[in-house]
């Protein structure tokens, strides 16, 4: 596998800083915790940290509000506990990706705070501003009808300026206005001075999002702002300008959010030719449940959509383009609650493991978001007032308080279920105070689960979610038909079993998934007959049946010359 870029033979461990570790007890995970945590991370066995934002920021999206691209946040340390937490992970042989939050800003970016002066500021352009309609009754509305992602218009009116200014986000995020060429200048300097400081790459805040078409703001349209703004007249044009002027010369890997992602466009942001980006995150997969009104409702996917999404991914990017496989990240639902079961902790346990091998074998660079490793769950919170998360609170605002919609009941079973903020409580570490995240009580409650679910317990279990992990991602890292192999779906329809394999010339892997309750049988003729048990998450196995939540992967290796 000599030429293989290293980012295609890599684990991703995403980081939520702020609920990872907290080394000086204020609550609030930090850079210096991270550091302290590396040991056990180069145990798990990732190779890339993916940070969430780090830099200053007001918090009203916890850090996805830069106010300044070149410090870091108070609350998670210096610029020299990020340079020690580089050095760290470099001598460990971990490499640094950084979030790189360049739609917008946050509204008290220096920026911002001279393009709303004046309309003859010199800042006036970098930020994306228009006057508002006036209605019959001389009511002054906004340019358009958009809503923004976190409820609300995504037009804020600012009496400083006189004009409205677009945020697809929050109303302390102000859109950055990529067609203006100074803003590149900005931003690509910006990379290229944290590219020098070392770091090994970027994930892309909903990337797809920063070429807006000027037209489109004078139409009201039916759907989200952030979707009409998916993919804009000029987004290729910008990455590629983005990989010459900020990316070029350096062994580095980008990964991008790309909201409304197609197959055809993900060809071209991830082409192998690496004109633009490396990779992306595609959206379908997260969709599968969503209904229609979006992400607060309480479905159940079907298992037949996921294998549709996953394999239209598979085939459609194949050769062609590079795929990234996640369950979760900080923005959904933690993955054994929302697609296993926690019903039992037998079933917790078996459908933790067989998550991560029903979708880690598939092409594409893994990524797992800190706690996955351990099956933690969603946070189960009762109260409206355990939440934290800005788009979780305009949504209950939105939909219960003022347009009631939804009742006060429904809604928190919605948040149960979907709420960012299931996958944003404290790392569970060990069954102390706080789960050991924390001295003092956190940001964010801890999940009351922590008292048998937790780091040291499963450290002490070979039979722990964790120890299955570590298994997993040696044997991915090392299968060279894993990185290269073609995909084939063995049953598409089945609403209980995931059953495909990967084909190359070195070999074939066959992969066995059961995602019910309930014992399956397999039909004889897909059993493989002379191939090698890769790995499990049952003790011994019974030929052409899987039990509760059973995985099971065969590997056929080629003899060279005999095949
Ligand atoms: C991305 C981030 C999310 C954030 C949003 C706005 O989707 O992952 O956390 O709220 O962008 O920056
Ligand atoms: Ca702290």
């Amino acid at each position: 596998m000599g030429n293989i870029p290293w980012w295609k033979r890599s684990v991703v461990y995403e980081i939520y800083v702020r609920s990872f570790f907290d080394s000086n007890g204020d609550g609030i995970g930090d850079l210096a915790g991270v550091t302290e945590k590396l040991d056990y991370l180069k145990d798990l066995g990732v190779d890339v940290l993916w940070l969430t934002p780090i830099y200053e920021s007001p918090g009203d999206d916890n850090g996805y509000d830069i106010s300044d691209y070149y410090s870091i946040m108070d609350l998670f340390g210096t610029m020299e506990d990020f340079k020690t937490l580089l050095t760290c992970a470099h001598e460990r042989g971990l490499r640094i990706v950084m979030d790189l939050v360049v739609n917008h800003t946050s509204d008290e970016h220096a920026w911002f705070l001279e393009s709303r002066k004046s309309a003859e500021n010199p800042y006036r352009d970098y930020y994306i501003w228009r006057d508002g309609k006036e209605a019959a009754d001389g009511e002054m509305t906004p340019p358009n009808n958009w809503s923004s992602s976190f409820s609300g218009s995504a037009w804020q009116y600012d009496s400083a300026a006189g004009q409205y200014y677009l945020h697809l986000f929050g109303r302390k995020q102000p859109d950055l206005n990529w067609d203006h060429e100074p803003v590149r200048e900005e931003i690509f300097r910006m990379m290229r001075w944290w590219l020098d400081l070392g770091i090994d790459g970027f994930r892309m805040d909903v990337i797809s999002l920063i070429s807006k078409d000027p037209g489109a703001f004078l139409r009201d349209s039916a759907i989200r702002g952030h979707s009409v703004c998916a993919n804009g007249p000029r987004i290729h044009e910008y990455l590629r300008e983005m990989r010459r002027r900020a990316l070029a010369g350096y062994d580095v890997m980008t990964v991008g959010e790309t909201p409304a992602v197609t197959i055809s466009e993900a060809k071209r942001y991830a082409a192998a030719d690496q004109s633009e980006l490396d990779m992306v995150f595609q959206f379908e997969l997260m969709d599968v449940d969503g209904g229609e009104s979006g992400k607060w409702n309480d479905t159940r996917y079907r298992l037949s959509d996921v294998k549709r999404v996953l394999g239209k991914w598979q085939k459609g990017l194949y050769g062609a383009a590079w795929n990234s496989l996640f369950w979760n990240n900080h923005d959904q639902p933690r993955a054994v609650s929302r697609f296993g079961d926690t019903s039992s902790r037998l079933f917790w346990n078996k459908s933790a493991k067989m998550l991560a091998t029903a979708l880690y074998f598939l092409q594409g660079t893994p990524y797992l978001y800190q706690g996955e490793e351990l099956g933690m769950t969603n946070a189960g919170f009762e109260s409206l007032s355990d939440y934290r998360d800005i788009e979780s609170l305009g949504a209950y605002e939105e939909l219960v308080s003022q347009k009631k919609l939804v009742s006060h009941a429904d809604m928190m079973r919605y948040l149960k279920k979907s709420s960012r903020d299931n996958a944003r409580t404290p790392m569970q570490w060990d069954d102390g105070p706080f789960a050991g995240f924390s001295r003092a009580r956190p940001w964010i409650g801890v999940n009351e689960n922590y008292t048998w679910l937790n780091a040291r317990a499963q450290a002490a279990d070979p039979d722990s979610v964790l120890h299955y992990y570590k298994r997993l991602i040696r044997i991915l890292r090392e299968d060279p038909i894993v990185c290269e192999g073609g995909y084939e779906d063995l049953d598409k329809d089945s609403e209980a079993l995931y059953l495909y394999t990967r084909n190359s010339k070195e070999g074939r892997i066959w992969v066995f998934s059961n995602f019910s309750d309930k014992e399956q049988r397999l039909d004889e003729e897909i059993v493989p007959r002379e191939a090698r048990c890769l790995i499990g998450n049952y003790d011994g196995h019974q030929r052409g049946i899987l039990r509760a939540y059973e995985c099971i992967v065969y590997e056929y290796v080629t003899i060279h010359g005999t095949a």
